[in-house]
């Protein structure tokens, strides 16, 4: 009896919720976020995820009367599979709108084939060797590459009469690249390279290296290290083993002194150069907007790097394309619209290059120093409109 009474009610209501909910579900724009947030790359994540909240914090989580809704995804990674395990659940179960994240290049490269596949845009916020955006039509990317930051440091250092140079880089895709746009441009320009140093991406033990690195008596050292702890253990064995002393400077990708863990690295770092396209200390008003709303939406995180920047950028694209579809994202127009996209960013003027859908920027030479009593890579002179030049 009383099961028939309420049977009706309990329909008709299950039907609200149901239409409630396809109803909520045409209103939000789904964002599926790919990156580490645990395991030795637990910072990417979490920086590529603060800069996401500083966007949001800022700018609202509404745009053209939709709701962007964020579904993290955490890869403990490097861990490829997993990458693509999680690209395809988001993509299927939760039908995300956009890919976005993705911190290491083995992840962006597994989940390349899907963001083909189901012709999702895929806005890589770090990853950052050269070939990944050929690896699909649908890739976008608002980082950098290794390429693009390596040949101007090799440029910089011919131009200060550094003529002989050992290189030190992370045995994957990105230290490769780097290795090689260093070594074009150093070579090209009259340097030579007395060794080629390549250590593993999980935990080198930079010892044996360091010690390699003070028998061959090079004028400088060229490092690219993934960013984080590796850079932190990198200077702690150049001061241990004395190699300032020894008169051997270090020259590096920005990626050495990223912004996260500068503050953790010690007097031994000051002077070091490197070459980069963002510095927490640029000067600007939109840097200044995107490190107060970084520390308002992030609270206790630290200082924002590189990575947090690239995340508010592709936000930015996020918004600006829904804002321009009305909201209907469909991938083919979405990557119209992002191809030659120009914005203002936290960094300084960046744009999607139309061809490649990699990033043109402006690459900065900085030298680390104490700012207020803190340590800060401050940028003292510039690249502009920079290219990636690997592909
Ligand atoms: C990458 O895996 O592409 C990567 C990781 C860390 C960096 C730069 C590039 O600092």
């Amino acid at each position: 009896m009383q099961f028939k009474k309420y049977l009706p009610l309990t329909l008709s209501a299950l039907c609200l919720v149901a239409s409630s909910l396809a109803a909520q579900a045409e209103e939000t724009i789904k964002v599926g976020v790919v990156a580490a947030f645990s395991g030795p790359f637990a910072d990417y994540g979490k920086q590529i995820e603060g800069g996401i909240k500083a966007y949001m914090h800022q700018y609202g989580d509404k745009v053209a009367g939709k709701k962007i809704e964020i579904i993290i995804k955490d890869t403990t990674g490097p861990a490829p599979d997993v990458a693509k395990r999680l690209a395809q659940e988001l993509v299927i179960r939760d039908k995300v709108d956009f890919l976005a994240g993705f911190g290491l290049t083995p992840e962006a490269l597994a989940v390349a084939p899907i963001a083909e596949q189901a012709k999702k845009p895929m806005i890589i916020m770090n990853a950052a060797t050269s070939i990944i955006t050929t690896k699909s039509n649908y890739i976008a990317r608002f980082s950098m590459t290794l390429p693009q930051v390596s040949g101007p440091m090799a440029t910089w250092a011919i131009k200060n009469n550094i003529k002989k140079v050992v290189t030190l880089v992370a045995d994957y895709g990105p230290g490769i690249d780097a290795e090689t746009a260093f070594k074009t441009n150093f070579v090209g320009g009259g340097g030579s390279i007395t060794e080629s140093i390549r250590v593993p991406l999980r935990n080198p033990e930079f010892a044996p290296y360091i010690q390699r690195i003070k028998d061959a008596k090079p004028e400088a050292v060229f490092i690219f290290v993934p960013a984080g702890e590796q850079g932190v253990a990198f200077m702690k064995g150049y001061r241990e083993r004395g190699l300032a002393e020894a008169g051997i400077k270090v020259i590096a990708t920005g990626d050495l002194t990223d912004d996260h863990v500068l503050p953790a690295m010690g007097d031994a770092t000051l002077g070091v150069i490197t070459t980069f396209h963002y510095s927490a200390a640029h000067n600007s008003p939109e840097n200044k907007a995107f490190l107060k709303n970084f520390a308002e939406a992030n609270p206790g995180t630290g200082r924002a790097n590189f990575m947090a920047v690239a995340a508010y950028d592709g936000m930015a694209a996020i918004y600006e394309v829904s804002k321009k579809l009305n909201g209907k994202i469909d991938g083919d127009k979405v990557m119209a619209i992002l191809k030659g996209l120009k914005m203002m960013s936290p960094r300084g003027p960046i744009m999607i290059d139309p061809a490649t859908r990699d990033i043109i920027q402006t690459v900065y030479v900085r030298k680390v120093e104490k700012v207020g009593g803190e340590l800060f890579n401050v940028e003292f002179d510039k690249f502009l409109d920079m290219k990636d030049t690997g592909k």
